[in-house]
Parts: C-alpha cells; structure tokens; sequence
C-alpha cells in the first residue's frame, strides 16, 4: 500500500505503519509555511466540506483544526453536544447521518467515549478522524508531538523520550507511546503507581517510579496534565504532594546531565505536574507544538482527501 494511504478513517496512531505516520510528517513540512503567508491559504481542500463535532471541551485542537480546515479552503461548520439536538437525546449516528444528508465530506470528532470515532467511522461514509475519543487515543496531538521532536532533533529513532504523569487517563500517551515506538524511540512513562495503566510495560515502554530517574535519563520530556475531571477516586493525596514528588521543576531539571526538551499537550496546571519557570523556560517548546498542531492537521485532512505527499511539488505552492 502507498504510505501516504491512510485509509478512509484517522482513529489512532495504532494501526498506521512506520511509513505512513512518517508520510504524514513529511507531508506536514510544506504545510508549515503556508502558515507563515500574509495570505494564509492554499485551494487543496476547496469544494470539501468539513464538520467539527465536539462533545468535550478544547481550546487548541478545535481551533487548531478549524484554522487547518481554513487555511485549506474548506467549508466548515462546528458542532457541540450543548446546543445541538444531542442535548435532546439524540444519538451520535443519527446526529451524524443527519450531517451526511447535508452532503458533508469528513467530520473531525472529539467525544468523552473512548472508540467514539471508530464507531462512527464504520457508520458513516465521510472520512472521520478523531481529535480525542475518552482514555484511547489523540492521534494528531501525538503527530504533532513527533514533528516537534523531529524538528528539534532531527531525527526520532534512538530519542530516549519520557512521559511524565497521568497516563492512566491520557489518550495523549497512548498516541505517544504508539507513534514513538513505530518510528523507534526509545519511551519510559513516570508517574505514581495509581496513574500508571497495569501492564503499561507490555508496551514495549521503561516504568520510571521517581521522576529524578527519568530525568537522568530522558532527552525529552512529555509532561502530562493531571486529569483531575477523569478521577473518580483518590488517586493522589493532594495536589502539592504531587507537585512536590512528581512535578517538573527548574531544580529537578538542574540535575540533568544534559538540557532535556520540555513537551505538554496542554491545558498545563501550573504548579502542579509543571512549575511556570520550566513551562516559560528556553528549553520548554510547548508553544511550537501548538504551531505544529495546524500543519499536522492540514496534512491529515489532505491526505485522507486522497492528496499527494508531493504536495508543495504538485503546485500547492501556486
Ligand atoms: N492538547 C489538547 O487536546 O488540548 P485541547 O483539549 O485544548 O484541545
């Protein structure tokens, strides 16, 4: 199969090969500068239309897909859960169908239930991709990550990448885990016992139980939010003991051997897994993820379109 064929759907960083996660950020590369025009605009999507249909709250992926979605050419429209018959009862397939008998071309979902958008996908004809289903995966913040890595090290196999703290209830660490071991990381997760999935080695990752260890040892850290909305019981005691066993500070930081990279999804709790003087520091590329985030999406919604990693090439820069 072509790599740059991801299929109809983009449920997870599981199911794509190597070469096709690799496509992706390839693809992603030209897409970068388009961003960076007065006129931020390119016709490869135009005549598609696209719905945004979130049922959960988010301020970068939301934005950074519509911004994609724009930048593109493509006719958007966005939904969410309050506001919409959903509110009523109505179901996620019918919601959909409903969209579909619009005539719309991919729907762009993020839901609190995890396999949401596979489900849909094998209901629906439009091309679906999930911007976040529950605990399973978050497939374009995990590409964006690895174009962030990619850009600062210029490679990813043989990057010893740790990620630091709620993995339990992170769809952010399942794409991580999934999309850095394809491309050959090596990838440790570091938390408290309770905010470790069991078995989460079986995934082929190291088990840090004391964040100075994974300090030694990473050359980058991907710093977790504490999912305090997810918790249904006390998985920590406080969240200063947190941030006094688990938080990534300057004076943890200061006894690396080396200037280890700083990543976080976002929303950050400050203070809490991330003190402000690493978030805001030099080695912190938190805002630059958030820059990738458009470029990774364009690509994503270009090639499911069925477009040519070629793109800049193929005229995309006409
Ligand atoms: N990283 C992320 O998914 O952020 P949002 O929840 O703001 O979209």
């Amino acid at each position: 199969m072509n790599a740059a064929d991801l299929g109809k759907d983009l449920v997870g960083l599981e199911p794509l090969s190597a070469a096709q996660i690799t496509a992706i950020l390839d693809t992603a590369e030209p897409f970068k500068e388009v961003s960076e025009r007065p006129i931020k605009k390119v016709p490869a999507l135009r005549g598609k239309t696209i719905v945004n249909l979130f049922f959960e709250p988010s301020t970068r992926t939301r934005i950074s897909f519509e911004f994609a979605e724009k930048r593109l050419s493509a006719d958007t429209v966005n939904v969410q859960a309050a506001g919409s018959s959903v509110s009523k009862g109505e179901t996620l397939v019918d919601t959909a169908r409903n969209l579909e008998a619009m005539r719309i071309d991919m729907v762009v979902i993020r839901h609190g239930s995890s396999g949401a958008a596979q489900f849909l996908g094998q209901r629906i004809r439009s091309n679906v991709i999930n911007a976040g289903d529950g605990t399973h995966e978050h497939p374009t913040q995990g590409l964006l990550d690895l174009l962030t890595l990619r850009d600062r090290f210029g490679k990813i196999a043989g990057l010893k990448v740790c990620i630091v703290g709620d993995v339990l209830h992170s769809r952010v660490a399942r794409s991580n885990i999934w999309g850095l071991t394809k491309l050959g990381a090596e990838v440790a997760v570091c938390g408290p016992s309770t905010l470790l999935p069991s078995h989460v080695a079986d995934l082929g990752v190291t088990v840090f139980g004391r964040v100075e260890e994974a300090i030694q040892w990473a050359d980058a850290l991907n710093v977790l939010r504490l999912q305090l909305e997810r918790m249904t019981a006390g998985f920590i005691p406080s969240l200063r003991e947190y941030n006094r066993v688990f938080g990534v500070t300057s004076e943890r930081l200061s006894r690396a051997p080396k200037d280890l990279l700083i990543l976080h999804p976002g929303p950050m709790n400050r203070g809490v897994e991330i003190d402000s003087d690493v978030a805001d520091g030099p080695h912190s590329v938190i805002l630059p993820q958030v820059t990738n985030g458009v470029a990774v999406r364009m690509a994503v919604l270009y090639l499911l379109a069925g477009g040519s990693p070629d793109w800049a090439n193929a005229g995309g820069e006409a």
